[in-house]
């Protein structure tokens, strides 16, 4: 299959972009800059914006799906411009869903997130779960977009599977994100701050993994339907702490208060991802740490950042 990639210069797209490739695809990279993970010139890319519907009409042309990933991903900068976020994530997707429905015959695969099962209680929730209004403007955003890739099918016919991503993490990752959070800390042999007491959960997913599933989900079983692609075991804070200072060294792990926004929800379900896909994470949490840690000294070997000699 010819499959574009919206972001696919960012942390999940450039690794499904290398996924796609070892799965025999063709990948194209929608993005309004160049992958930094790849060599210049050896992926297929349309420099673009997602307002502009012509741009990836265009990109679109020959492809028989696309992997919708572009948006604003960062949730403090979500807050920061409200606005904004709409016009990328909202309209953007919107855009997405107009370019698949001119070009006809094209998938969208979305990228969604567990954060649309926040607040919600019980023990697990899955894809049937009914879900509440959001309480964050960042899952608004993407929700609006589930919305639109629904209403999409049933009136025009434009056929799309929603990914709800559990919290990935893993080499590429941007710097914001907590485990590169804790990484930079300890390597530069500061203390690891804990919010509380570390207890609060987050269903972590191996980035390599994650795309793995995004392509998985190229399957036609997956149409018109919706998927959580999430980790399958909970690692609390403090035990990312804790599997950070294992793999970096011995540095303080220190409790701050308690702080309010953290993802909270119930634990997200994988269970259909595997029966219908075959798709279930393969990599320890631990394992991917190392991973990402590896790829950041090569990173900054690379470009011989200071802070890692
Ligand atoms: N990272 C997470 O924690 C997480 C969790 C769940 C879901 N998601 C979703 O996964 C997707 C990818 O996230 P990510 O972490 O790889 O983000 P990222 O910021 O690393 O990548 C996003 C990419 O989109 C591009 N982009 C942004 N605005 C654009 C525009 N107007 N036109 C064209 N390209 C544009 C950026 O240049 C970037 O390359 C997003 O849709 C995000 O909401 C992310």
């Amino acid at each position: 299959m010819r499959v574009l990639v919206t972001g696919g210069s960012g942390f999940i797209g450039s690794h499904v972009i290398d996924k796609l490739g070892e799965a025999g695809h063709v990948a194209r990279n929608f993005d309004i800059v160049e992958s930094p993970h790849h060599a210049p010139g050896s992926v297929d890319t349309y420099l673009g914006d997602l307002a502009d519907v012509a741009a990836l009409t265009d990109a679109l042309r020959d492809c028989d799906a696309v992997i919708h990933l572009a948006a604003v991903a960062d949730v403090g900068q979500v807050v920061l411009d409200p606005v904004f976020n709409d016009t990328v994530n909202v309209r953007g997707t919107l855009n997405v869903l107009e370019a698949a429905r001119a070009v006809g015959g094209v998938r969208v695969l979305y990228g969604s997130t567990i954060w649309v099962y926040h607040g919600l209680t019980g023990e697990t929730v899955d894809e049937t779960t009914p879900l509440t209004l959001p309480a964050h403007i960042y899952t608004a955003s993407k929700l609006a977009g589930e919305m639109y890739c629904s209403s999409y099918a049933e009136l025009f016919d434009v056929p799309y599977t929603i990914l709800r991503f559990g919290i990935p993490y893993g080499p590429r990752a941007r710097p914001a994100a907590v485990v590169p959070a804790f990484v930079r800390k300890a390597l530069a042999g500061e203390p690891l701050t804990v919010a509380g007491a570390g207890e609060q959960c987050r269903r972590f997913v191996y980035v390599e993994d994650l795309a793995d599933g995004i392509v998985a989900a190229l399957d036609p079983a997956a149409v018109n339907d919706i998927f959580n692609l999430v980790g399958d075991v909970d690692t609390s804070i403090l035990e990312i702490a804790s599997v950070v200072r294992e793999i970096v060294g011995d540095v303080d792990i220190v409790h701050t208060e308690a702080r309010a926004g953290d993802f909270s929800g119930a634990e997200a379900s994988g269970a259909k991802a595997l029966a219908v896909l075959g798709w279930a994470p393969r990599t320890p949490f631990a394992e991917g740490v190392r991973r990402y840690i590896a790829w950041l000294k090569d990173a900054a070997g690379e470009a011989r950042a200071p802070q890692l000699d």
